[in-house]
């Protein structure tokens, strides 16, 4: 059995997103890194959320609340409810879409939910998975404790950055090496084949699209609901 991630791994995983981090994390991830580091590009994820948010969306991680806000819901009305373990984030999201009347939960995705709305037609972990210590077979416990919130014929959606099995080049490995160095990434173990086996685990129809160092992934049909 692996040993669950320390506290300390789980806290530096959320710890950077201060308000003055959240003041230039759109620019400096999504305008930046994304386009010339990862070479996974912020207009493809937001591609990623128009097609699947839903009336009823659960977003896992939220950061600066950029795609709730940039990209389209299906209704003008639709209910939101916003997951992280960062009251900044929380906070910043919130008033970001507030046209949405968000709830908010501050939660530890590793640990067990206990959520009273649901279930979700959509379920968001974006940039999430490389921010979690262990290894992708231990953090996609992330999933067993969404599942049991995601309507039958819903669908989860996200994308992480991988250490094993994306296109590299010096940069995204200098770049990733020092946030997994400040404990701020916790991907070095992260591979392309553990992302799909926990999928594949879990869901059966799911697809994955890579774009340099990072993949994008939707996963729906579950295969058998785990007991809450
Ligand atoms: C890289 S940001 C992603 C932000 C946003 N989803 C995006 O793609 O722009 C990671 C987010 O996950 C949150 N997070 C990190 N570890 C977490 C945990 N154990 N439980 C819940 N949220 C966590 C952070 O606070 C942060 O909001």
């Amino acid at each position: 059995m692996t040993a669950p991630p320390s506290q300390q791994a789980v806290q530096q995983g959320q710890a950077v997103y201060s308000k003055k981090i959240l003041n230039i994390y759109d620019w400096l991830v999504l305008r930046i890194s994304n386009p010339f580091i990862w070479r996974c590009r912020t207009a493809h994820i937001k591609r990623l959320y128009e097609q699947n948010l839903s009336v009823r969306h659960l977003d896992v991680g939220v950061g600066t609340g950029y795609f709730l806000d940039k990209c389209s819901f299906p209704v003008s009305y639709p209910e939101l409810v916003l997951l992280d373990m960062n009251l900044n984030c929380l906070e910043e999201t919130s008033q970001r879409v507030m046209r949405y009347h968000p709830v908010s939960h501050q939660i530890n995705i590793l640990e067990p939910l206990n959520v009273k709305e649901q279930p979700f037609q959509s379920i968001a972990v974006n940039y999430l998975l490389h921010c979690l210590p262990g290894s992708i077979a231990t953090k996609s416990v992330v999933f067993d404790h969404l599942l049991p919130y995601l309507a039958k014929d819903g669908v989860i959606f996200g994308s992480t950055l991988l250490n094993k099995g994306g296109a590299h080049n010096f940069f995204s490995r200098r770049l990733m090496s020092f946030y997994n160095d400040k404990g701020i990434f916790h991907n070095t173990e992260d591979s392309l084949e553990e992302l799909e086996a926990a999928l594949a685990k879990r869901f059966k129809r799911y697809e994955l699209k890579v774009y340099g160092v990072g993949v994008l992934f939707k996963a729906w049909n579950p295969i058998a609901l785990p007991p809450k």
